[in-house]
């Protein structure tokens, strides 16, 4: 595993922007796992930045994201899709037609996270997943819990995620309590990870996660037997 710790959230974005421009330039047709969240969040204006600039073309970039909020749709301004379009897609050359975010919507979510899995499959799998980390250890939205699964698959948030994720929403109560997440399989499977955390809040989940046993208890503990993880903190 590699370890970057950096003394703030601007050199957090910038780091990881640049192993991503340098992932979509060594391989222009690269599929992308991205993520929501605040984690990220800087890291897309930086890549926006990039693409402004013309230093990186994502007109060959394909994506899939992580999760979905269950009974958003991708209009609502919490849901994910509606996220990755306001910060990142809008703003990029991405043909959206390559962009995919599992459906919270679908009424049947078994066949929506298998049909997820296929899509992510009939791809060749991810060349790099970014990630963030729950308070909890989730990545994605796989919870803590007694197995790790493997498939897309839907998932009850925990209360301490509904929580935390209160704060992009008028009440704790619009918060919905179902998401469909993508399983470990398709994040183990991805060539390279790249996990990005900041706040000291995350920093016992990040030393149970990396340097505790690894157990579906710390989901994020799995990413120890990846062959090529890259782990970005700033305290600040
Ligand atoms: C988002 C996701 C989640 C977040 C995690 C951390 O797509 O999959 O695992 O990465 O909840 O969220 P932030 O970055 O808001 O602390």
């Amino acid at each position: 595993m590699n370890f970057i710790k950096v003394d703030s959230y601007e050199k957090l974005s910038i780091t990881a922007a640049n192993i991503i421009a340098a992932q979509i330039i060594m391989k222009p047709n690269c599929v992308l796992g991205l993520a929501t969240g605040s984690s990220p969040v800087g890291t897309y204006k930086e890549l926006i930045k990039k693409c402004d600039a013309g230093e990186l073309d994502f007109s060959t970039v394909t994506s899939v994201n992580l999760d979905e909020y269950v009974g958003l749709d991708g209009s609502h301004d919490q849901s994910y899709r509606y996220f990755m379009n306001t910060n990142l897609f809008d703003h990029v050359n991405i043909d959206k037609a390559r962009t995919a975010v599992p459906s919270g919507m679908s009424d049947d979510l078994a066949a929506e996270g298998a049909a997820y899995d296929k899509h992510i499959a009939s791809l060749g799998g991810i060349d790099l997943q970014l990630l963030g980390i729950g308070l909890d250890g989730h990545i994605g939205f796989n919870e803590p819990a007694d197995v790790f699964v493997k498939e897309t698959h839907e998932v009850e948030l925990h209360e301490s995620t509904i929580e935390a994720n209160a704060r992009f929403f008028a009440d704790i109560k619009d918060v919905p309590t179902k998401a469909i997440t993508m399983g470990m399989g398709a994040i183990m499977n991805a060539k390279k990870v790249l996990l990005v955390a900041n706040g000291a809040n995350k920093k016992d989940i990040l030393e149970k996660s990396f340097f505790g046993p690894i157990t579906p208890q710390v989901p994020a503990s799995i990413l120890q037997l990846h062959p090529d993880v890259t782990v970005i903190y700033s305290e600040n």
